[in-house]
C-alpha cells in the first residue's frame, strides 16, 4: 500500500454534485488530494469546474456526496467555516478590495487569526498593536512571495492586472490554509506574466507544503506544474491521470475540440 494511501488525504471527494433547475453542472464528483500535492482540474468552458469551487467553498450546498478536509467532514459549513478549516480560493474574476492598499488586502485575511477583544481594537491597546505588527510583517513576507513587496503601500486598483491576480494569491495565503483552489490565475495574462505566475506557484507549494487543486485553461501550465489532472465534462469525469496520460486520452482530446476548436486547444 502506498504512503499517499494510508494517510488521511488533505481533500476526500465523494460522488459530489448538484443540480440546477434540472441541469447536472456537476455529478458524481470525485477525488482524492495528498498533503502537498498539486492537482489540475480541466475541461471545457461550462463544464463544472469553478461549481465544483463552489461547492468546496460553502458558496453551494451539494444535492449529493460529501467532502472531507483531512478526514472532517465539511458538507454543510458556510463559507468562512470552511476557510477557517483550512480551504482558501481565488476566483475567476478578481476580487478585491479595490480601494484599499496593496498589503491592507493580505491584512484583512489575516484579521481572522487575531486574538486581540474588540476593545483592545477600539483602545488601540497595546496587545492590538502587538498584533497588527506581526500581521504587517506576515502581510510583507506573502507579498514577498509573490513579488509585490514594493507594491505594498500602492492602491490595490492600480496594479496591473496581473498583479492583481498575485495579490489575490498572496491574499489567500494569509488564510493560513492547507488546501489552496485556484480558478484560473492565469486567465488574461500575457506569456511573461503567466511564466512568472508559474514560478510563484512552485514556490509557494514548496515553502508552504500545502495541496494545491488548479483550475486552468493554459493546458500548457496545468502540463508542467500539476501531478495528477482530472478533466470533467458536462460536469461528469471523463479522465484522471498524469499529464502524459491526459495529453494522449481520446477522450479528453474529443472533449476538448470538439466545443474549443476555435481556441486552438493544444495539450501538451
Ligand atoms: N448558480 C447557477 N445557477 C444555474 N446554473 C449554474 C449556476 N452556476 C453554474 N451554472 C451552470 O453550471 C454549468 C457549469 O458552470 P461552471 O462551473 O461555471 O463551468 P466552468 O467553470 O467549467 O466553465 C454551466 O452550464 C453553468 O451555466
Ligand atoms: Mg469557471
Amino acid at each position: 500500500m502506498s504512503k499517499e494511501i494510508k494517510e488521511v488525504p488533505v481533500l476526500r471527494v465523494q460522488n459530489l454534485g448538484i443540480t440546477f433547475g434540472g441541469l447536472k453542472a456537476v455529478d458524481s464528483f470525485s477525488i482524492d488530494i495528498g498533503k502537498s500535492e498539486f492537482v489540475g482540474l480541466i475541461g471545457p468552458n461550462g463544464a463544472g469546474k469553478t461549481t465544483v469551487f463552489n461547492l468546496l467553498t460553502g458558496v453551494y450546498m451539494p444535492t449529493e456526496g460529501s467532502f472531507y478536509l483531512e478526514g472532517q467532514k465539511m458538507n454543510g459549513k458556510k463559507t468562512h467555516q470552511v476557510v477557517a478549516a483550512g480551504i482558501s480560493r481565488t476566483f475567476q474574476n478578481i476580487r478585491l478590495f479595490k480601494k484599499m492598499t496593496v498589503i491592507e488586502n493580505v491584512m484583512v485575511t489575516m484579521n481572522m487569526h487575531m486574538s486581540y477583544s474588540l476593545v483592545s481594537s477600539i483602545f488601540r491597546l497595546p496587545k492590538y498593536w502587538k498584533q497588527e505588527e506581526e500581521a504587517r510583517k506576515k502581510a510583507l513576507e506573502l507579498l514577498d512571495i509573490v513579488n509585490l513587496k514594493d507594491k505594498a503601500d500602492i492602491t490595490a486598483e492600480n496594479l496591473p492586472y496581473g498583479q492583481q491576480r498575485r495579490l489575490e494569491i498572496a491574499r489567500a495565503l494569509g488564510t493560513g490554509m492547507k488546501l489552496l483552489l485556484l480558478d484560473e490565475p492565469a486567465a488574461g495574462m500575457n506569456p511573461t506574466e503567466t511564466s512568472e505566475l508559474l514560478d510563484i506557484i512552485n514556490v509557494i507549494r514548496t515553502k508552504f507544503n500545502i495541496s494545491i487543486l488548479l483550475i486552468e485553461h493554459d493546458m500548457s501550465l496545468v502540463m508542467k506544474v500539476c501531478e495528477r489532472i482530472q478533466v470533467i465534462d458536462y460536469g461528469v469525469t471523463i479522465a484522471s491521470g498524469t499529464p502524459e496520460e491526459i495529453a494522449n486520452n481520446p477522450k479528453v482530446i474529443e472533449a476538448y475540440l470538439g466545443k474549443d476548436e476555435e481556441e486552438g486547444v493544444a495539450l501538451c
